[in-house]
Order: structure tokens, then C-alpha cells, then sequence
């Protein structure tokens, strides 16, 4: 009953809205019609920062090393259990598995309120209360501007729900001496994220939101060494093939400090194409999630790249493909 009054109700305001459009004085009322198509933007918002920029959904989908750069297998978005452990980065100590985030409610996180699951993203703490290891880069999420986070708790909600109960992981040590607390701030609420036009600024909180320092800052006894920040070297197997990170900091000789603008922008945008990817390169692979990360716009590639160019200069040769 109290549906059918609501839909009623509904339905009345939306006729008005269509029948006696100079009746309708209360222009603050937003319509029907308007908070679907911000709800619509805000869930945009998020897919594009979960599937391109903060790369939430290849980091818990099912990869396809068989190709270039691990693209997410069609149809396990969000459903978890990629596997990370040692023997891809000997930094990671202990097993460890992308968890399920789709709305199942039996082994995702369906049943999770909002701030549960932006607590998770942002301080690591799960639902029931256990601490996450921070290879899910909630140190930097907890540095992301709320709009933006409150943007892919919605667009979680609307992936399809995909029953996968993940594995528990098994850490080597304890969580406790991995767990970055001190770093965190208690609260996201007055985080922002700079305007555009401050370009330096902006690429810095894409980067920061993409992740690209903790792949490409070299690990020393399983802590980053941000001395080094950006310098690359760290060592990932993907399948038979070895894989340095690069030096992107902005060196001339070792990083990219002499790469143009179009020579960085290539380096993503190529893998727009899916041809780029969808090959089996034999041994040459990487574990930088390129396929993802190509559906980054073009402003906010280049904002990115004017960031790392302000970056300390790291001087370290790095040999992508060692033998
Ligand atoms: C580099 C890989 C990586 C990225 C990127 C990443 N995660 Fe995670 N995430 C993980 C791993 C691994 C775990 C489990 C950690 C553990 O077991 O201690 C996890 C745990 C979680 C959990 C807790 C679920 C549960 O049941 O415990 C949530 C929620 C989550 N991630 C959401 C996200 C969102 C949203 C993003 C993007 C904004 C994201 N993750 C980006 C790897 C990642
Ligand atoms: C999961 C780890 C990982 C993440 C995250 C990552 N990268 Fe990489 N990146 C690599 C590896 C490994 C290589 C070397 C192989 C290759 O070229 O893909 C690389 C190569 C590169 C190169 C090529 C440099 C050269 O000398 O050829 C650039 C540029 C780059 N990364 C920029 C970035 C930026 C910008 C981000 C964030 C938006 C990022 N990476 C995130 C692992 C990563």
C-alpha cells in the first residue's frame, strides 16, 4: 500500500511536471528524470575510475596472461580470485587473492552497507572488522576525493553479482607490521581533487588514484624506498616471462625525462585497439595493466605525464626484459 501511494505520488509529480509546466513553481524539486541522469553520471564516474584508473577491476576479475598486459576475462568483473603472491613479486609476502566486490550477497559484499565497503577502500578494515594487506592500495585511496569514492560504491553495486567464494589469504607475517595505519587519515570528507587547470597538481591525484608508484618504486626489505620513487627495478614474473618496471621518473638518461608528450601518450594508447593486446606475445608480457589503463582519457594521460616530469630525477638503468 504505502508502494502504491509512493508511486502515486511519483507519477502525480511527473504528469504535473508534463501537463502544467507553468503550474510547476517549485523549481528546486529535482525530477525524476534529472536524479536519474545524475545517479547515471555518478555511476559513469565511477566505472571509468574503477576499470581505468584506480584498476579495481583487474585486480579482482579472472586476467588473461595468454595476452598482453593481463587483460579481465569478459564476464568476472568484480568477481575476484586473482592469485598474488612471491613468485610474481618477491615483496609480497604470503598468498594472497583479489576478493569478490560484486553484489552477491553470499561471497561479495552485497550485504555490506556503504560505509562498510568505503572503509574497506579507504582504510583497509573489512566488514567484519579484519585488516586488509595493503597490496589493495587503500593508502592511496584514502587520499581520493569522497565524490570520487562515494562514485565507485555505486558503480559496484551495479556489477552483476557473481557467486565466488575467494580463498582465505595466508600472510607470512604479521598483518600488524604491514598494516601502514599511521599514514591514514581518520577521515576522506576533506579530500579534493584539484582543479584541471592546475595540471601538475591534477596529474599527481590521477597517479596517486592509478597507483603507478608502488610498481615502479624499487622495494627494499618489502617497504618502497620512496627515496627512490619511480626509479623502477622491481622484478615481476608473469608466467615465463621476467619483467623490470621501468625508470619513469623523469631522469634523462635512465627515466623518461627526455620521452616527448606523444611518445608517452602512445605507450597507452595504442592498446585502445584490442589487436594490441589480444595476441600472444610468446615471452614478452607485463604485469602494467595497459588494456585498463588505455581507456584513460587523453587529458588525464597528459596530466599524468606532466606530473612524473616534475618528479625527482632517479638515475638506475633498468633492463625491461633481463635474461
Ligand atoms: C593491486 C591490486 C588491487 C587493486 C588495484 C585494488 N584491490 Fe581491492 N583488494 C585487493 C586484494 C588482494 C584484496 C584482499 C586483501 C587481503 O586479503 O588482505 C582486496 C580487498 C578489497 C576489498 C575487501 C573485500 C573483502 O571481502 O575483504 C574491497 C571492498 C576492495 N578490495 C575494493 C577495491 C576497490 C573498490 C578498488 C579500486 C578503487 C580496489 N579494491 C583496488 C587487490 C586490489
Ligand atoms: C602492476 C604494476 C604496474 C603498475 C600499476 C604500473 N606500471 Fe608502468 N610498468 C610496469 C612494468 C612491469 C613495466 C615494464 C614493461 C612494460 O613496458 O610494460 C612498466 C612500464 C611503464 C612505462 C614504459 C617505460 C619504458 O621505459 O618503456 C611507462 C611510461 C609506465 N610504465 C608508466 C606507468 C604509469 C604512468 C602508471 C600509472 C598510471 C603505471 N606505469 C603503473 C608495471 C606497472
Amino acid at each position: 500500500m504505502k508502494k502504491l501511494i509512493a508511486l502515486t505520488a511519483i507519477c502525480s509529480v511527473i504528469c504535473m511536471a508534463a501537463f502544467f509546466p507553468a503550474c510547476n513553481n517549485n523549481k528546486s524539486e529535482p525530477k525524476v528524470a534529472d536524479q536519474n541522469d545524475s545517479l547515471k553520471k555518478v555511476v559513469e564516474r565511477g566505472d571509468y575510475l574503477a576499470n581505468h584508473v584506480a584498476a579495481c577491476i583487474h585486480c579482482h576479475s579472472t586476467r588473461d596472461f595468454t595476452k598482453y598486459s593481463g587483460p579481465v576475462v569478459p564476464g568476472t568483473e568484480g568477481g575476484g580470485g586473482e592469485l598474488f603472491d612471491n613468485k610474481i613479486l618477491a615483496a609480497i609476502p604470503g598468498t594472497l587473492y583479489g576478493k569478490n566486490i560484486t553484489p552477491d550477497n553470499e561471497t561479495g559484499i552485497g550485504t555490506w552497507t556503504d560505509d562498510e565497503v568505503l572503509r574497506a577502500i579507504t582504510h583497509g578494515i573489512r566488514k567484519n572488522g579484519d585488516t586488509l594487506f595493503p597490496i589493495m592500495p587503500y593508502a592511496n585511496f584514502n587520499r581520493m576525493a569522497k565524490d570520487d569514492l562515494l562514485a565507485i560504491v555505486a558503480y559496484l553495486r551495479t556489477l552483476k553479482p557473481i557467486k565466488n567464494k575467494v580463498n582465505d589469504r595466508q600472510l607470512m607475517i604479521p598483518i600488524s607490521m604491514a598494516y601502514p595505519g599511521p599514514a591514514l587519515q581518520a577521515s576522506v570528507d576533506n579530500n579534493v581533487r584539484p582543479p584541471e587547470s592546475d595540471i601538475v597538481k591534477y596529474g599527481e591525484y590521477m597517479s596517486t588514484v592509478a597507483d603507478c608508484a608502488t610498481c615502479h618504486t624499487p622495494f627494499v626489505k618489502g617497504q618502497l624506498d620512496f627515496a627512490r620513487m619511480y626509479g623502477g627495478g622491481n622484478t615481476f614474473n608473469v608466467g615465463e616471462c621476467k619483467v623490470n618496471a621501468a625508470n619513469i621518473s623523469s631522469d634523462s638518461l635512465t627515466g623518461i625525462g627526455s620521452w616527448t608528450e606523444e611518445r608517452f601518450m602512445n605507450k597507452f594508447t595504442v592498446y585502445r585497439e584490442e589487436k594490441s593486446y589480444n595476441y600472444n606475445p610468446g615471452k614478452q608480457n607485463t604485469v602494467m595493466p595497459l588494456s585498463e589503463y588505455a581507456g584513460m582519457t587523453d587529458k588525464d594521460l597528459k596530466a599524468i605525464y606532466a606530473y612524473l616530469r616534475t618528479t625527482k630525477p632517479v638515475s638506475n638503468l633498468v633492463e625491461k626484459y633481463p635474461k
